[in-house]
Order: C-alpha cells, then sequence, then structure tokens
C-alpha cells in the first residue's frame, strides 16, 4: 500500500488534531493510502515536545526550512495564525511539496489570490480545511437539496456560533487582533466553513449587505494591561443567490459571541415542497420538512454514524464528533490526491476559498458604506 507522509507547520490547537487523526488511520476501513506524520515545526519547545509521544514522528524543529528540506515529505499540513499564511503556503509549494492550508487561506483577498496563483504555478494538489461538512448530517443536507425533493428554494440560512469570547476578561490573543488575523475578523475564523456547502452546490452570494459588530474591543493583555481586540467578534451577512433563476435569499452568520453556543455549525434550507436542516448542538439528527396533505410535517431522523464519506471501524449507531469529522476531512484530502476521491465529498478547494474572500471583501464594503454590495468574483 501507499504511504503518504505528512509534515506539520504549526503544532498548536490544530497541528494537535491532525496527529490524533493521523495517529488512528488504522481505523479507516479499507482506505487505499496508508498516511504517517512524520515531521513538525513549532517555535515553541513546549509544543514541540508534545509530538515526542507520536511514534511516527522522526523530525521535531524550530526551522521549517529543515522540514521543507526532508525529500521522504509529501505533504505539509500549515496551521498557523492567519497573517503567516501566504509566506508559508508559497514556501511550501516551492520546495515542491503538496498542502493543506488552513482557512481562512490567506489574511485577505490579495493573499489568498496570490496563494491560488502559486497552486497554478506550481501544479501541487492543494487544499483548504473545512471540516463539519463531512459530518453524516451535513451530507445528508446536501442529499435531501440534490434529491430535489424541496422543490423551488426559497431560503437559506447558514452559521457558526461560538461562545468563548463570551466572557470579557479572557485575556487577548493572535485570533483577536487585526495584524494577525486581519482586517476579516470573525469571518475568516469561521466564513470559510459556512461557506463550504452553499459553494460547493454552487449558491454563490451575488450581493451583500453585512452587519458586523465589535462588541468587546479591549481584552486583558495577560501582562497586566488592557490591548485592543479590534476584529470584528460577529458577523451577519444578508446575501442573495441566483439558484435556477430565482433570487433567493440566504443568511450567513459566523459569531464568537453567540450566547450559549460553544462550535454550533448550521444549515437550514427551506424549499415550495419540503426542507431540511441540521445543527452540531444536535449531531445526530436531521430535520426534513414535508407536506402531507394538510398537514405539515417536521420529521426527526437519528442518523448516528453511517453517512460519513469514509467507512470507520466505528458502528453505525454511535455518535461522530469533532475528531471525526476532521480525520474524514483528512481522509478525503489524501484519497482526492491520490486520484481515490470518487464521488465523495471533498475538501475546499482553492477556487472556493478565494470565492469566499470575495464575499468578505465585499462584505467590509458593505459596513464601511452602510449599503448592498455586489460581490466580484476574481
Ligand atoms: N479547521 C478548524 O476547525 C480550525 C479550528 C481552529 C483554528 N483553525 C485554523 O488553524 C490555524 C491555526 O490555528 P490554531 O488554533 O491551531 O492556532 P494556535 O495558536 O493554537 O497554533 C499556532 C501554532 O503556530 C506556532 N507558530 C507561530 N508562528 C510560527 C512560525 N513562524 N513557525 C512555526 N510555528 C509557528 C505557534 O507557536 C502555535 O503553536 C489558523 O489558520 C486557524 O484559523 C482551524
Amino acid at each position: 500500500m501507499k504511504q503518504v507522509n505528512i509534515g506539520i507547520i504549526g503544532g498548536g490547537l490544530m497541528g494537535r488534531e491532525a496527529a490524533g487523526a493521523f495517529g488512528r488511520w488504522f481505523t479507516l476501513n479499507d482506505f487505499p493510502v496508508k498516511a504517517a506524520l512524520t515531521a513538525v515545526c513549532d517555535l515553541s519547545e513546549q509544543v514541540l515536545s508534545w509530538y515526542k509521544s507520536v511514534p511516527t514522528v522522526k523530525l521535531l524543529t524550530t526551522d521549517y526550512k529543515k522540514l521543507l528540506a526532508d525529500p521522504d515529505i509529501d505533504v505539509v499540513y500549515v496551521a498557523l495564525p492567519h497573517n503567516l499564511h501566504k509566506e508559508f503556503y508559497l514556501e511550501v509549494l516551492a520546495a515542491g511539496k503538496d498542502l493543506l492550508g488552513e482557512k481562512p487561506f490567506g489574511i485577505d483577498l490579495e493573499d489568498a489570490m496570490a496563494i491560488k496563483d502559486a497552486v497554478k504555478a506550481h501544479d501541487r494538489f492543494v487544499r483548504c480545511s473545512s471540516e463539519m461538512p463531512f459530518l453524516p448530517g451535513p451530507q445528508r443536507v446536501i442529499k435531501e437539496i440534490q434529491s430535489g425533493r424541496l422543490g423551488q428554494i426559497i431560503e437559506i440560512k447558514a452559521g457558526f456560533l461560538h461562545s468563548s469570547d463570551m466572557d470579557p476578561s479572557k485575556p487577548i490573543n493572535w485570533k483577536r487582533q487585526m495584524k494577525f488575523c486581519g482586517e476579516i475578523g470573525v469571518m475568516g475564523d469561521l466564513g470559510m466553513h459556512v461557506l463550504h456547502v452553499p459553494l460547493r452546490l454552487g449558491w454563490k452570494p451575488e450581493t451583500v449587505y453585512a452587519q458586523l459588530q465589535g462588541i468587546f474591543t479591549e481584552r486583558p493583555d495577560g501582562k497586566g494591561g488592557v490591548a485592543a481586540c479590534d476584529t470584528w467578534n460577529n458577523a451577519t451577512l444578508n446575501t442573495q443567490v441566483d439558484i435556477d433563476g430565482h433570487k433567493v435569499p440566504m443568511t450567513l452568520e459566523t459569531k464568537r459571541i453567540a450566547p450559549g453556543e460553544t462550535n454550533t455549525w448550521y444549515i437550514e434550507v427551506l424549499g415550495t415542497k419540503g426542507g431540511v436542516k441540521y445543527s452540531t448542538k444536535d449531531t445526530k439528527t436531521l430535520w426534513t420538512f414535508k407536506l402531507d396533505g394538510e398537514e405539515q410535517l417536521w420529521q426527526r431522523t437519528d442518523l448516528g454514524f453511517k453517512g460519513v464519506p469514509f467507512s470507520t471501524i466505528t458502528g453505525g449507531i454511535f455518535e461522530p464528533g469533532f475528531s471525526d469529522c476532521f480525520m474524514q476531512m483528512l481522509a478525503a484530502y489524501v484519497a482526492e490526491r491520490a486520484g481515490e476521491l470518487r464521488d465523495r465529498f471533498g475538501c475546499v478547494t482553492p477556487e472556493e476559498a478565494v470565492a469566499s474572500h470575495c464575499v468578505f471583501a465585499a462584505a467590509l464594503k458593505s459596513q464601511a458604506n452602510q449599503t448592498v454590495e455586489k460581490v466580484i468574483y476574481l
């Protein structure tokens, strides 16, 4: 069996999540490619020391150039702050490696375009991270929409909600500072996750009216002082898409200050004949709507684990979670890279990542001018 060797640059929260998924790769049933995490780069020795317990890791380094010079590494997963995406993604490509980049795939539209151009110039296999649609619920939502059972689609709502910033005494970190995470703020953090399914279904916002909120504008700096929290914390994008010649409202919410929501990803699509909705708040439940004579029925289906794109040893009745969809996403990356994706759902493409940035750029304009803005796709 072929083996793909992976290196990680940025071994923090998401680096460790990826290490966990590669560490249980053998739980994927009949998967055509082995995957092994062999090298990790991080500036922090403390972060690196965590990886000493990962048996496949041969190289731990604070110098990413050492990792990129390793001829045995095929793919690099880069999980760094947003201001570093362009520089590191371009270096990975120039080193002749394939890339799994983190969202938002560059701090702004200009950087995302530069990355997309470099992908083409180097002709490498590149995808961007967004894992929630790999859960069985979103997969069923997609199938319901594609079945035509909804009739004419009349409304779409999708969002990703966090409450991690509800506590104003939480110290500042790079994710809350514009110079590290960009002017797009929370849209860069959560927006790609929200747009992955709509864009894959061909629902590209034509116009956007944005309501962006700062809410907490200062946070403790962790050294006894106060630091500016100068990014947008919450974003509500009122967009319009064209579906089969009909103009349809699509609301996209990305929020860091959403009371009671730890990591809630949801999508709801309503049509003239049916509807479908799913939220990770109720992880294994799919809701479908139908008309039955004079009755209007919302029907609840318990999904369990069945319906993930890549079968694993986990039984069909068991509940899926975050680490499962993250592993499914990595499996989709490795399978597609090997030409084995078939008709299964794939990771975000560079074109989709750039399209998300086009929406965010128009949203910033809309907020500044208090106007409805046309989204210009580059
Ligand atoms: N897919 C998801 O669900 C998800 C969730 C959270 C974060 N993310 C994304 O993952 C990326 C990283 O976020 P995170 O939460 O893991 O951040 P993090 O702060 O936990 O980790 C970043 C790591 O990068 C290291 N680092 C910083 N500069 C470096 C450099 N020059 N060279 C090497 N290492 C360096 C830091 O020491 C840190 O360990 C971001 O793009 C973020 O948006 C994705």
